[in-house]
């Protein structure tokens, strides 16, 4: 294990009651918010209206920035900025899933920041300071209703980026399973499969005696895993909503990156796929990671055989580390299939890719590599790319 800092100081508050709590929380820090949502279903599930309800019936000040589009886009950052500075708001709120929080993270850094707001996203400068930021989590997938990341796409480039930042971290999450129960069967899905994923990228790493966490990371995984067909089965199971959206927060807080470094591979290709073909993330990632994973497994098989054993249950002794580890994979290609995802290009509607512009793009520098378990350099990309073609 190594050495860590570990910090969270996003509040949660989860349940049936969260939105009870909006005005106590939102009155904390300014009577002049800014709102931002999505393209529509905040409103068709009736959130929209109980949250107007309550902060301009409260005597809050509220201003809108709607319709914000999945993989959002920097023009909406700026657009959201120029918002607040002009109206002087105190406070920014997003109802809705990732690509909401993520624009209402940048507008909350950008703000406060003289210069422009790309420049963190650029890893150019860190930011200082922001405005609070407040979230009604309505998808359980990215985790940024607690995490230090905002991922956006500069439309200039098509560049979909992320940066890190405590700054970033909302002041206050609402989460009721409640406001899950109108997802799409295939929006449920690819959230289960980011939830999964946020946590594959930590559980593989070359860092040992990590016995907790491993641990930690297979019991969520395991959870999502039995959860996930009750939720598209029965899309308002409270209860497996409920621990559904619980494990879409913890998979992406912090708490499972203590004491080791996590591999992130996957998450950078699968961003160029979403960049260039608009592919939902967590779709992008339910056709790389099977085949990160076997490209793996032929440098490195240790960890994928030992994610076989404590998530499927496969037993170490049925065949060698390759075979284990290879059974593995299998397991969780035919669980993503039950689920509706795609796990090839193919299957989601993607031939001829253009893999070396995704290449170029996610490593510009000819000698740079990603990842930490195994470094992925521009050759071992462009054979991830073909495994998942
Ligand atoms: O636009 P609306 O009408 O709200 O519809 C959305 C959108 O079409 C819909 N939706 C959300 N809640 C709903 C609902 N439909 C019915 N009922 C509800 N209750 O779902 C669609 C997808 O929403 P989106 O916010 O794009 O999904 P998600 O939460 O998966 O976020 C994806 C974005 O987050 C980024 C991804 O790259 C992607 O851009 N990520 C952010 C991370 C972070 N900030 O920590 C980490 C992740 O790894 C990820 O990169
Ligand atoms: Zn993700």
């Amino acid at each position: 294990m190594i050495d860590f800092t570990f910090q969270n100081p996003a509040k949660i508050i989860f349940g049936r009651s969260a939105l009870s709590h909006l005005y106590e929380e939102a009155a904390r820090y300014s009577r002049r918010v800014l709102l931002v949502y999505g393209g529509g279903s905040v409103k068709r599930i009736g959130l929209y209206d109980d949250v107007m309800n309550i902060l301009s019936g409260g005597g809050f000040t509220v201003f809108e920035l709607s319709g914000i589009v999945p993989n959002p886009v920097l023009s909406r950052v700026y657009e959201g900025i120029e918002l607040c500075r002009r109206e002087n708001v105190g406070l920014v709120l997003a109802a809705g899933g990732g690509s909401v929080i993520d624009t209402a993270k940048g507008i909350a850094n950008g703000m406060k920041y003289s210069g422009d707001v790309w420049d963190f996203y650029a890893h150019k400068r860190v930011p200082e300071t922001a405005l609070p930021l407040g979230v009604l989590l309505t998808h359980a997938a990215a985790g940024s209703e607690m995490s230090y990341s905002s991922v956006i796409t500069n439309e200039n480039g098509m560049l979909k980026r992320g940066f890190n930042s405590i700054t970033s971290v909302p002041k206050f999450s609402l989460l009721n399973p409640e406001w899950t129960f109108t997802l799409p069967p295939y929006q449920t899905a690819c959230g289960v499969v980011d939830i999964m994923a946020h946590m594959m990228e930590r559980y593989f790493t070359s860092v040992t005696h990590v016995e907790l966490t491993d641990r930690m990371i297979a019991a969520g995984i395991q959870t999502v895993l039995n959860n996930a067909p009750i939720a598209l089965k029965t899309p308002d199971d409270y209860d497996a909503r409920a621990e559904i959206m619980w494990a879409g927060a913890l998979a992406h807080n912090s708490l499972l990156d203590t004491g080791r470094i996590g591999d992130w591979c996957t998450h950078r290709l699968s961003h160029e796929i979403s960049a260039a073909y608009g592919l939902a993330h967590g779709a992008a990632l339910a056709v790389l990671f099977p085949a990160w994973m076997k490209y793996v497994v032929k440098q490195k098989p240790e960890k994928i055989a030992q994610f076989a054993a404590d998530v499927f249950g496969i037993d170490p002794a049925s065949g060698s580390k390759t075979d284990v580890a290879l059974e593995g994979v299998r397991r969780l290609e035919t669980a993503y299939r039950s689920f509706g995802v795609p796990v090839h290009l193919k299957e989601a509607g993607i031939v001829n890719a253009d893999l070396q512009m995704m290449i170029r793009k996610a490593l510009p520098d000819a000698d740079s590599t990603l990842g930490e378990y195994v470094a992925i350099g521009r050759q071992a990309a462009a054979e991830i790319f073909k495994l998942a073609e």
